[in-house]
């Protein structure tokens, strides 16, 4: 299958370009490169053997995607683009409004204009809020985000539901990532995110190589295991490969699919740390700070769905991700360089 990949440079896109290519589908990416270098297209062929055809467009720009829609015709598009950093959106909300909104407006108009009818959303479980109860199934609530960033993604799968009742043929797959974590085993991809990081895997792996001093855990009394913050993180490979999985979903009736994309268990901040020090043999130092606003105490996941309806589930574990992260930020100190 031809299908159009937006942000298909950046850290999820690019794992899930390789995916598709493996399974046999042809990527057309599509990235502005606000996040992500041009290198990765080499970085892709030297993991895959192929070269996957790579358009420098913004999404914003209506009129560079139409004229790629008219040249190429696609069977379905995944849709990654988009910024991402939570304590910027705060400062700068209009930014990730007219940024996210913008994009995913101008590509489902290109796409009814030409008749693609066929796409997959890279939601959040971030728009589970601050959840009732653990685990978090696709049926618990969707409420309102606490930051810009979240608040987009809850906007963006009401507009794919409402586009989708009234376009007949219409597919909309809402995948709801959990955290994200690892690299490709190569260490020729990863995160690789702009500045200090925000999130806790980029962070150690950071202190790892000694560039940050020191991990700074925030919290330690939620009501969990041990008073750190839970999640269900999972391995970027995975995450990948449930993207392929999610194709199947375009088979069924048309309409709107959601699945959550994690790995049904949820890990603590120390217990993280822990198992970082295990698969690298490396001490992280750290100490424990207030809490972060707007941290809850424990997000993961029921992925039974994806795997009764897709076939899909996490297969690697939290000792092979942290060795891939650190793999990758080791051979990459400044993270991808053009
Ligand atoms: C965050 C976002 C979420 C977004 C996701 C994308 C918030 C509130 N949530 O999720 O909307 O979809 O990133 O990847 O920002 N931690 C530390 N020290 C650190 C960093 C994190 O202790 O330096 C802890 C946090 O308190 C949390 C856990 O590590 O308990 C995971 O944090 P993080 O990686 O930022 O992810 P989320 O907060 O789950």
């Amino acid at each position: 299958m031809k299908i159009l990949v937006t942000g298909g440079l950046g850290f999820i896109g690019s794992e899930t370009a390789i995916s598709l290519i493996k399974a046999g589908h042809t990527p057309i990416i599509v990235d502005n490169l606000y996040n992500a270098k041009a290198s990765v297209v080499n970085r892709i062929e030297a993991i895959t053997g192929v070269r996957p055809e790579f358009h420098q467009i913004d999404v914003c720009d209506k009129e560079k995607l139409d004229e790629l829609f008219s040249q190429t015709k696609v069977e379905a598009v995944i849709h990654f683009a988009g910024y991402k950093a939570v304590g910027e959106s705060v400062s700068k909300p209009l930014m990730y409004y007219r940024n996210n909104l913008d994009s995913t407006l101008s590509l489902l108009e290109c796409m009814l204009k030409h008749d693609v009818k066929n796409i997959i959303f890279s939601s959040s479980a971030t728009i589970y809020g601050s959840p009732d109860s653990v685990p978090l199934r696709e049926t618990s609530p969707r409420k309102e985000a606490t930051n810009p960033y979240g608040q987009t993604k809850v906007i963006i799968e009401k507009i794919l539901e409402d586009v989708s009742k009234v376009n007949e043929g219409f597919h909309a797959v809402l995948l709801r990532y959990f955290n994200p974590i690892g690299a490709h085993p190569s260490g020729l991809l990863g995160e690789d995110p702009n500045g200090i990081p925000n999130n806790l895997m980029p962070y150690i792996s950071q202190v790892s190589i000694g560039k940050l001093p020191k991990l700074r855990v925030f919290g330690d009394d939620y009501k969990t295991v041990d008073g750190t913050g839970v999640r269900d993180y999972i391995h970027v490979l995975d995450l990948a490969e449930g993207h392929v999985a999610a194709l199947k979903a375009l088979d069924k009736d048309p309409g709107v699919y959601i699945y959550n994309l994690g790995t049904g268990r949820g890990t603590s901040v120390l217990e993280l740390v822990k198992a970082f020090e295990e698969a690298t043999g490396i001490k992280i130092p750290y100490e424990i700070a207030p809490r972060r606003a707007g941290d809850v105490d424990a997000v993961y996941a029921n992925c039974d769905k994806a795997y009764e309806e897709l076939g899909w589930k996490a297969k690697l574990s939290i000792k092979d991700a942290c060795k891939d992260s650190y793999n990758f930020q080791k051979k990459n100190p400044n993270g991808i360089e053009d």
